[in-house]
């Protein structure tokens, strides 16, 4: 393809081999989002104001969706200020009243946060998706422009480590303006970015400037933050989302005797300021559209705010070209209840003190292919462990080794094994790709004297074609 082949990852991964062991990399505990921290007392004050607001609206307005639950108790962004009139002392105080998400108030990754992904785990992890982006960039003719566009940063570290590769391979990038942009709906994790990623900058002086922060990394590369990806301008991106997508609000449907019925949250009536799942009655305007005729499980969560996103990129994709990486939990349209709320090192109750525990729900990779239709081609499923495999991660490994320390080197192969153990996050852990159609075209049968028998194989895509490493 244009002139890419599969040495050129391994070129692009040796040029890197001269990044050393992050001094940060030793700290990075692995323990990942199947386990999180501890609740604090500020916690449970706004969990219960968040459960107040919950319940009063269902008792004015009936059961709600599970997709408008999780939206309100992860990225609802009000904070209140009440004002109350104390008789006695005839004066007035405030009382702020936190109805925000989690995802807005708190920043839940990293050891002391409430659980970790792959990103903060190793260095390699980035390091690796960075290899990703700039092959997928000279696979497609090495355009002049190159967006990096990163869906749900968390602390910025992917970027940063993503960042750290592009100034290594400074000589191959340097024929484009590359620029970094970033989606996120939270103040605290946006802070938390800049802080990681930029060297100068600022903040938008109005609420609905569509770039609301901005600044220059160290290496001068330009950074804007957004909170909505239809404001990111447009031209030849490439997309990353890693642990996004299961962050966002999902429908639950049931199967019943009379049809397909969505699943809403109500209060419970039996245990005062208790929520509860109920199976609406009737037919709801999503259990309508949103179940595929000849589903075949009793069950399905279905992510439309997802495949909203997953639209939007296929969209930009065909029309810009580029390409988006999607890795997340997920599944191939094969599970049914995937949805959990994490808190306190374990599974917790997901309607119990909404706004401070992580709600999450496995993707459905099938739904992904389907909403993304035939504008762009799809890679995947593969399992992170393949992917990263395919990546060169051994080879990566071995290097950092070789220039560690002892308990350096142990904490590498901890990680090393968290990363790509089939019962930690080598298998459940999946990437996906949507890629420009004009990426898997086979290059043309030879013409001539000498005619090829064999049809020319499909062009290699890093990550998801087995490259071996000599
Ligand atoms: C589970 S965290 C993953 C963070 C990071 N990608 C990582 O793997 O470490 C989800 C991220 O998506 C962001 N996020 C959640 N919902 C969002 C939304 N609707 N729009 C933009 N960002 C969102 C969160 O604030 C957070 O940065």
């Amino acid at each position: 393809m244009r002139g890419f082949c599969a040495a050129k990852t391994q070129q692009l991964l040796s040029l890197i081999h001269s990044i050393s062991p992050l001094p940060s990399v030793q700290w990075r505990a692995a323990t990942s989002r199947l386990w999180s921290s501890s609740s604090s007392s500020e916690d449970d004050a706004s969990g219960s104001s968040m459960l107040r607001h919950l319940t009063s609206k269902i008792k004015a307005t009936g059961p709600i969706s599970v997709a408008e639950y999780m939206r309100e108790a992860l990225t609802n962004p009000v904070m209140v200020r009440l004002r109350c009139f104390h008789v006695h002392h005839n004066e007035t105080s405030y009382v702020i009243l936190s109805l925000q998400g989690y995802y807005v108030k708190k920043n839940m990754l990293g050891p002391e946060g409430d659980f970790i992904t792959s990103p903060e785990i190793s260095q390699i992890f980035g390091e690796l998706l960075g290899v990703w982006v700039v092959s997928e960039w000279m696979a497609a003719g090495r355009p002049k422009q190159l967006q990096l566009v990163e869906l749900g940063p968390g602390k910025g570290s992917l970027a940063s480590d993503i960042l750290r590769v592009f100034t290594q391979l400074q000589p191959v990038l340097s024929a484009a303006s590359v620029s970094l942009h970033l989606v996120e709906v939270s103040p605290v994790l946006s802070r938390l970015q800049a802080q990681t990623l930029i060297a100068t900058g600022g903040e938008a002086e109005r609420e609905d400037e569509p770039v609301y922060r901005y600044g220059q990394t160290a290496a001068g590369l330009p950074v804007s933050w957004y909170r909505r990806l239809e404001d990111v301008p447009s031209g030849f991106s490439i997309f990353l989302a890693h642990e996004f997508f299961d962050a966002l609000p999902i429908h639950k449907f049931q199967r019943t005797e009379r049809g397909w019925r969505e699943v809403l949250v109500d209060v419970d009536p039996d245990r005062p300021g208790r929520l509860r799942f109920v199976v609406a009655p009737t037919p709801t305007l999503a259990s309508r559209t949103l179940v595929q005729a000849d589903e075949s499980r009793d069950h399905v969560e279905v992510c439309a705010e997802g495949g909203v996103v997953i639209q939007q990129l296929a969209r930009r994709v065909a029309k810009d070209g580029g390409a988006a990486l999607i890795a997340d939990y997920g599944h191939d349209g094969t599970k049914t209840d995937t949805f959990r709320g994490f808190k306190g090192h374990s599974l917790h109750d997901t309607l119990a003190s909404p706004g401070c525990a992580d709600l999450t729900a496995d993707v459905d990779f099938s739904y992904v292919r389907r909403v993304a239709g035939r504008g762009v081609a799809c890679l995947g499923p593969v399992a992170q462990r393949t992917f990263l495999k395919n990546m060169g991660i051994d080879v990566r490994m071995q290097v950092l080794l070789r220039n560690s320390d002892q308990s350096s080197r142990e904490q590498l192969m901890s990680s090393y094994e968290f990363l790509t153990d089939g019962a930690k996050m080598g298998e459940r852990f999946l990437f996906f790709g949507l890629l420009h159609p004009s990426r898997l075209v086979r290059p043309k049968m030879a013409t001539g004297l000498k005619l090829e028998k064999k049809t020319p194989a499909q062009p290699p895509v890093a990550g998801f074609t087995e490259i071996r490493f000599a």
